[in-house]
């Protein structure tokens, strides 16, 4: 089976965008690839993290995982900082990279503009980490929202300039990016991407919300003043309309098109009415399941334990491959 491996930060609740971008794509590939998914929490700490909040929101991302069907018994669940060949090899492939192209990397230009007290060398490197994440499994497809599509060129990169230069070491991997939904919008600002990490929540809905503060959430949601108002799906001009739509079609299954010709005359109260009772719906089963597990330590202990333990495993392979190849002397 091709080999799958994703991961999300815990810097912050996962939001319908991280679902319906990332996780449900997880979920669906456990049939057919041979899946690694993280908790990237060496990623997170680019950004200032309260230490107990990230442990806290570590916990919930795992727990999150399980609630939206990953299985720990086809898939290897881990907290990144669990497998010491991630760092190992980021650093090797760092001195891979070029200062040039990790000063191109647009996430790195919005980060260091938002956090201009803090551009510290790992957010510089960020994108290196990710490439070791996936290039330490060898990993074939990445399944990722739009916004990780940039990294994803790096980690390709780096992967065929150290296979010129030292053999066919690594897999070059493949973004993997749902056809809807890979790119869902800020609620208020739907010009700009929906982050978990964001200062204003009326901008995201959080997996793990109240289904009263997702209407509210939905029913605030900035739309246009077209008169009279129209439901279109047209990027440019009607960017918060678009969205919801995409949310919605995301959610049920439904192509855009036949939304579009089911909203014909209808208000805009009438679409966020329809979209929010969808996300709750699709919420309701996974948040009882979230609160079932993340009471279980000893089930999360296990099933971290288990997937670490899988994981350095195959990590640790590849790594002295790299070693070897880079002309380390291999302990004897
Ligand atoms: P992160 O934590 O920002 O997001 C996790 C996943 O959710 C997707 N996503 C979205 N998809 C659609 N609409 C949105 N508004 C939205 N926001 C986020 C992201 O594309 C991602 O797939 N660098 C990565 C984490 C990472 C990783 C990796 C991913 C680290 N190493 C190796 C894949 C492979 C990140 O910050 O994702």
């Amino acid at each position: 089976k091709p080999i799958v491996l994703s991961g999300a930060q815990p810097s912050g609740q996962l939001t319908i965008g991280n679902y319906l971008g990332a996780l449900r794509q997880w979920d669906r590939m456990q049939d057919d690839y041979d899946c690694l998914y993280c908790i990237v929490d060496l990623h997170a700490i680019t950004v200032r993290q309260d230490p107990a909040a990230l442990r806290s929101a570590s916990l919930d991302s795992l727990a999150l995982y399980l609630a939206c069907g990953i299985d720990p018994n086809r898939s290897s669940v881990f907290m990144q900082s669990h497998v010491p060949e991630h760092s190992q090899l980021n650093w090797i492939l760092n001195c891979y990279t070029q200062f040039g192209e990790l000063s191109r990397m647009t996430q790195f230009k919005d980060k260091s503009e938002r956090h201009a007290n803090n551009v510290n060398a790992g957010l510089f490197t960020y994108p290196v980490l990710m490439a070791a994440d996936i290039l330490v499994y060898n990993a074939h497809q990445i399944p990722v929202g739009h916004d990780q599509k940039q990294h994803l060129e790096l980690a390709r990169d780096i992967a065929n300039r150290f296979n010129a230069l030292h053999g066919e070491i690594f897999t070059v991997p493949e973004p993997y990016i749902p056809g809807v939904a890979a790119r869902v919008m800020s609620l208020q600002e739907p010009t700009k991407k929906m982050s978990k990490s964001d200062e204003n929540p009326w901008n995201f809905v959080g997996l793990l919300e109240d289904p009263k503060m997702i209407s509210k959430k939905f029913k605030k949601a900035m739309t246009d003043s077209e008169d009279p108002p129209r439901v279109a799906y047209d990027l440019e001009n009607k960017a918060g309309v678009a969205n919801l739509l995409s949310i919605l079609s995301g959610v049920t299954g439904k192509s855009i098109d036949s939304l579009v010709a089911e909203y014909e005359g209808k208000m805009y109260g009438h679409l966020k009415g329809d979209v929010a009772d969808a996300v709750i719906a699709l919420l309701e089963p996974v948040q009882a399941k979230f609160h079932e597990i993340r009471q279980d330590q000893s089930l999360m202990n296990q099933v971290l334990k288990q997937g670490a333990a899988e994981a350095r495993a195959r990590a640790a392979v590849t790594l002295e491959k790299v070693y070897d190849a880079v002309g380390f002397v291999l302990p004897g």
